[in-house]
């Protein structure tokens, strides 16, 4: 099939728009997981899916603050503008999981928990609409299917060594330099440096 070249190994190869199509699936699936866990015996499996959840988000939200918010930034008309709304919404979320996170699921908080879970997946939702309206159609127009391929490995490169979880109350996380979460992976990568004087 035109534009489907496989890899050496003969598994066809993800282009970066399906990639990142795709994780927004699975974190919709993940919030009807850690929803439908919620309130079990003692609170095991709902924490469980819950610290998944965070994972996957963190692990998304890094990879596209390295990788595609940069790349939209300049592709796209407004792009600063765009990128700039996009991570405010993801500092939200850094802040949403972490109060999640010392929230009990179970037992009589268990309310409390969905409440504020809910308002979590809506802002998700709009969230990746946005970067499905905004940031992907330029991924996709007039690049090439190699160039995209590449773009994919990229993204699977920075989710794999992403942190699990935000970093609280992340210093100087607002100045617009790194998004919320790749912030924390930046200052990982510099700490040998200060350290060897
Ligand atoms: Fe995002
Ligand atoms: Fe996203």
């Amino acid at each position: 099939m035109a534009g489907r070249d496989t890899s050496p190994g003969g598994v066809a190869e993800e282009d970066v728009v399906a990639l990142l199509t795709r994780r927004h699936d699975e974190i919709r699936e993940l919030f009807d997981a850690v929803e439908s866990a919620a309130g079990d015996e003692g609170g095991d499996e709902c924490r469980a899916a819950f610290r998944r959840l965070m994972r996957l988000l963190t692990a998304h939200e890094t990879a596209e603050e390295e990788i595609v918010h940069p790349y939209a930034r300049g592709a796209v008309a407004g792009g600063e503008e765009i990128v700039a709304a996009r991570l405010e919404e993801e500092r939200r979320t850094g802040r949403a999981l972490l109060r999640l996170e010392s929230m009990d699921c179970s037992g009589p908080a268990r309310a409390g928990f969905l409440r504020e879970f809910a308002a979590l997946r809506e802002e998700t939702e709009a969230h990746a609409r946005a970067e499905e309206r905004y940031e992907f159609p330029p991924l996709e127009a007039g690049s090439d299917p190699e160039w995209r391929r590449a773009m994919a490995r990229a993204v699977r490169a920075a989710e794999s060594v992403a942190p699990a979880r935000p970093y609280p109350a992340a210093p100087g996380g607002g100045d617009g330099a790194a998004g919320p979460f790749a912030a924390v992976v930046d200052r990982a990568r510099e700490a040998p440096h200060r350290e060897e004087r």
